[in-house]
């Protein structure tokens, strides 16, 4: 028995030896080899996707210019499996966003135009829950319940019937009600969809001292994406606004929700990594005294 398990010891460790090392070996002479190898594995040209899984484990790696460059391009990869691999370590690695380049395209992978690639990054959610904090990828969700491509659609409503949490999220009960006619009703009441027409989406419009509306900034953000109004087409845009804003409420705490809290904060230090930290690219917007912030406030709490 014994020299069995030698046997398929000696068969099986040579081709452990091969995989890709992981940040959990030794640190030392061993460890900065295997930062060389996953750093060469993954600027080699034709990088497969376990190069980058690989890189997940060495994040200090991602300070080097090439491998920025790397991952950049492969945020826009026609291939699919290598745009999901760098989705994944985006969202593995969230220091790898703090390049604003990288930032940008991460950013808009979300909302491309290209249905499989969207696709793809609802399979990575599928596989590893946990991506599910990140609030792109619950705003992606939201939309694809509603999508017209029928594979995005199934791929929402699997995970949101596997992830029951996610239903209590405004944005999703009410991206489910419509297209699942309230068949997964949470039982939420969401906001007033009159008052949002009348005292809050008027506010999106409003120039700050930059002269910037927040729908000048926030066109093609992945999270409160706010296409500005066209003419003729007001009533829909202004829903859609209204659904982009259900993404960053928080109906318990009303004064905890993104929509109110962002804009009272100063914008990050160009170039510094602010994780858990609350910053606005956008700058302060307002103070809590401010009517904006008020009228928001009022929509989120009702008089009971
Ligand atoms: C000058 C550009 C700019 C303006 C104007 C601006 N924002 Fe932003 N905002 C940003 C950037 C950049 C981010 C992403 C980085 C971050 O989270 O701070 C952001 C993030 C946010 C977020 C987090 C969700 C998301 O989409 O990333 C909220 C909520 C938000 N802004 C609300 C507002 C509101 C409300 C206004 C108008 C009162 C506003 N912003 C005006 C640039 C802007």
């Amino acid at each position: 028995m014994r020299h069995l398990i030698c046997l398929v010891m000696l068969l099986v460790l040579p081709l452990a030896g091969a995989a890709l090392p992981r940040a959990s070996e030794p640190i030392g002479e061993t460890g900065s080899q295997n930062a060389e190898r996953v750093r060469a594995a993954f600027l080699a040209p034709e990088a497969a996707v376990e190069a980058f899984e690989a890189l997940a484990s060495f994040p200090e790696l991602l300070q080097e210019r090439p491998l920025q460059i790397k991952l950049f391009r492969s945020l826009a990869s026609k291939k699919v499996e290598i745009f999901q691999a760098a989705i994944a370590l985006c969202l593995r690695v969230p220091q790898a966003t703090q390049f604003a380049m990288i930032r940008r395209r991460f950013n808009l992978s979300f909302v491309g135009p290209d249905a499989r690639k969207r696709q793809s990054i609802l399979e990575l959610a599928l596989a590893e829950t946990s991506f599910l904090k990140d609030l792109r990828l619950v705003s992606l969700v939201s939309e694809a319940l509603s999508a017209t491509d029928p594979t995005l659609a199934k791929t929402a409503l699997s995970l949101v019937r596997e992830e029951k949490w996610m239903q209590r999220l405004p944005a999703i009960a009410e991206a489910l009600s419509r297209s699942t006619k309230s068949l997964y009703s949470a039982g939420l009441k969401l906001p007033d969809v009159a008052f949002f027409r009348n005292k809050v989406a008027p506010i999106f419009e409003v120039q700050g001292e930059d002269e910037k509306t927040c729908i000048d900034c926030h066109k093609g953000h992945p999270i409160l994406r706010l296409k500005p109004v066209e003419p003729g087409s007001k009533a829909e845009q202004t829903l859609e606004h209204y659904r982009a804003s259900l993404r960053v409420i928080d109906l318990e705490k009303p004064e905890n929700s993104l929509l109110l809290t962002k804009p009272l904060q100063e914008a990050p230090p160009e170039g510094t990594y602010t994780s858990g930290v609350n910053r606005h690219g956008g700058g302060i917007r307002w103070a809590r005294e401010t009517p904006e912030y008020r009228t928001l406030l009022q929509w989120l709490r009702p008089a009971k």
